[in-house]
């Protein structure tokens, strides 16, 4: 599966990154996500699978593509199909407001897996810590955050001074952030987009050594399919704080709302793809850069079983051949 769909998948993330950054800027984080998710969609059904969206853009009624449950993928066309099942993960344009007001770091991102292989995780909050590969083991969601920041300057054999920690710009982590404050750990503050985050601790050279705080479910389990082939740690549990809540974890299959998932559990599958580009320029992906008749796109694949981590530089001749490609 991984070897047949990441270059596909990679088409998938693509177009949909392409798609929603000619609306970069315009102030309209509806059509960017729209663009994003027509893209997505469009492009997944020339994927030979036959896919199911466990994570998308909510339920059927809320959403017109991309819905949970959703079949994608050649297959739905193709009736004497041989074609693998598959179960996929995406957010469509993850940082829409960050698109839409081009700032830096929103991205496109696809996950996919063998059937069960990703938490079909409901659509609420989720607290979440994220390391990278050298502090695995060394964290505890419940560990108060100078406990923590103090296991990983250690594990890193650096002062807790020398730490960078990424947390959401949210009036949610007014106490998380003096906390982490008093220690002497420098926090830089996001305004969207805890995904992308979360992989960068787990990439040498970033300069991001944790991410803490409360984002999306979705994007916990997203980040959990780039941390399993990086081998990095996401430890997470849902924000369960109202009857309705508890009503959406029963109807997903979920007993234990207080669970601390580990990264295996967010992300169990033995074969997983992670697929994402940049839309507009970050610390992980440079952004959709258009010019004359071509387009340029950076992209990330990841495979867990193949073991690759593939950096993607592509040049869109959208109008032939004629176009100059510029060497870099
Ligand atoms: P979108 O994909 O909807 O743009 O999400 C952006 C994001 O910042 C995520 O990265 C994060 O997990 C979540 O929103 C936080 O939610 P909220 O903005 O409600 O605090």
């Amino acid at each position: 599966m991984e070897k047949t769909l990441s270059l596909e998948f990679l088409r998938v993330v693509e177009r949909a990154a392409i798609a929603s950054a000619r609306t970069m800027g315009l102030g309209d984080g509806h059509k960017a996500d729209q663009a994003a998710v027509e893209a997505m969609r469009g492009e997944m059904d020339t994927v030979g699978m036959n896919g199911t969206i466990v994570i998308g853009e909510g339920e059927r009624d809320e959403a017109p593509m991309l819905f949970i449950g959703e079949k994608v993928g050649a297959a739905a066309h193709d009736k004497k199909n041989s074609y693998p099942d598959v179960d996929i993960a995406v957010d469509p344009l993850e940082g829409t407001n960050l698109c839409a007001t081009g700032a830096p770091n929103s991205i496109t991102v696809l996950a996919a897996s063998e059937h069960g292989g990703l938490l079909h995780a409901p659509d609420l909050y989720m607290e979440k810590i994220i390391v990278g590969q050298a502090c695995k083991g060394a964290v505890d969601l419940d560990a108060p955050p100078a406990d923590n920041l103090h296991a990983i300057a250690k594990r890193l054999e650096r002062d807790i001074e020398e730490l960078v920690v990424i947390v959401l710009d949210r009036p949610r982590h007014q106490d998380l952030i003096r906390d982490i404050r008093k220690t002497g750990a420098r926090i830089r503050l996001i305004t969207d987009g805890d995904l992308s985050a979360g992989i960068s601790t787990s990439l040498l050279g970033t300069g991001v050594h944790a991410v803490m705080g409360i984002g999306g479910a979705p994007e916990g389990v997203l980040t959990a399919a780039a941390l399993r082939c990086l081998n990095g740690e996401i430890l997470a549990r849902l924000v369960v704080s109202k009857p309705e809540h508890e009503e959406r974890l029963a109807q997903m299959g979920i007993k234990d709302g207080k669970k601390i998932y580990t990264t295996t559990e967010l992300a169990p599958g033995k074969n997983i793809i992670f697929a994402s580009t940049g839309v507009t320029d970050g610390s992980l992906l440079r952004g959709v850069r258009f010019f004359g008749e071509g387009i340029r796109t950076q992209s990330v694949i990841m495979t867990l079983n193949q073991r690759q981590v593939r950096f993607i530089d592509s040049v869109h001749l959208e109008k032939g051949s004629a176009v100059p490609v510029r060497f870099y």
